[in-house]
């Protein structure tokens, strides 16, 4: 997308999920979850937004896949009017300091369908998913060159976890590309 942009880590987390922004889905477009063989789906998606050696069976065993039976209820699809996969996004969950959060994660739109939209309400279903799985309070990790991911969080109310030098730095960057966006709240 945009390829000067240094490639940094960033974090972001919203302290609560009450008031989560609501968009519809375009006419025919519609949302299916995971279902037993759509690794390969999963898969297919991701290895078509990114580089084929980055994101592999390895990737998607360490970050979802060590929790099969979760996936049914916490990973979605994107259909188009024409019945295709489209995108994904996941409602999925960690530890931290002994806390539990949802964690968004592995959101993806196919690029032929990139730019029109279908990142807020695929983000705003998994959001509500996540409410719906009794969360109560979410983040996310992301990097610097992704600014129509990072434009989408912020719109939905995540904030940047900033504490240490290098998080300075990665947002001095990203605000140069991104300077307000709305909060749909
Ligand atoms: C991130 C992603 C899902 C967003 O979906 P999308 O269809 O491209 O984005 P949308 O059309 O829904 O737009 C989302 C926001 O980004 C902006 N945007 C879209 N394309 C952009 C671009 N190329 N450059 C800068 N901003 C862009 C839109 O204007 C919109 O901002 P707004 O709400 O303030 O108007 C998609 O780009 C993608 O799959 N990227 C590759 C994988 C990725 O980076 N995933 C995120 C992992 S954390």
């Amino acid at each position: 997308m945009i390829g000067h942009i240094e490639y940094l880590s960033i974090r972001m987390y919203r302290p609560n999920l009450r008031r989560i922004p609501q968009y519809s889905l375009l006419d025919g477009f519609g949302l299916r979850f995971f279902r037993r063989g759509d690794r390969k789906t999963w898969l297919d998606i991701w290895q078509t937004v990114e580089n084929h050696e980055r994101v592999t069976l390895k990737t998607f065993r360490q970050s979802l896949g060590y929790d099969l039976p979760a996936l049914p209820r916490r990973c979605l699809f994107l259909i188009s009017p024409d019945g295709h996969v489209i995108g994904t996004a996941t409602a999925w969950y960690e530890r931290d300091h002994g806390q539990r959060w949802g964690r968004l994660h592995w959101v993806a739109i196919r690029p032929e369908f990139q730019g029109r939209g279908l990142s807020k309400p695929l983000v705003g279903a998994v959001m509500n998913l996540m409410r719906v799985l009794g969360h109560r309070r979410a983040f996310l990790i992301t990097q610097t060159p992704r600014i129509a991911a990072i434009r989408t969080y912020l719109r939905f109310g995540f904030r940047p976890d900033i504490s240490t030098d290098e998080d300075h730095r990665a947002w001095r960057l990203v605000h140069r590309h991104i300077k307000a966006v709305p909060v749909s709240m």
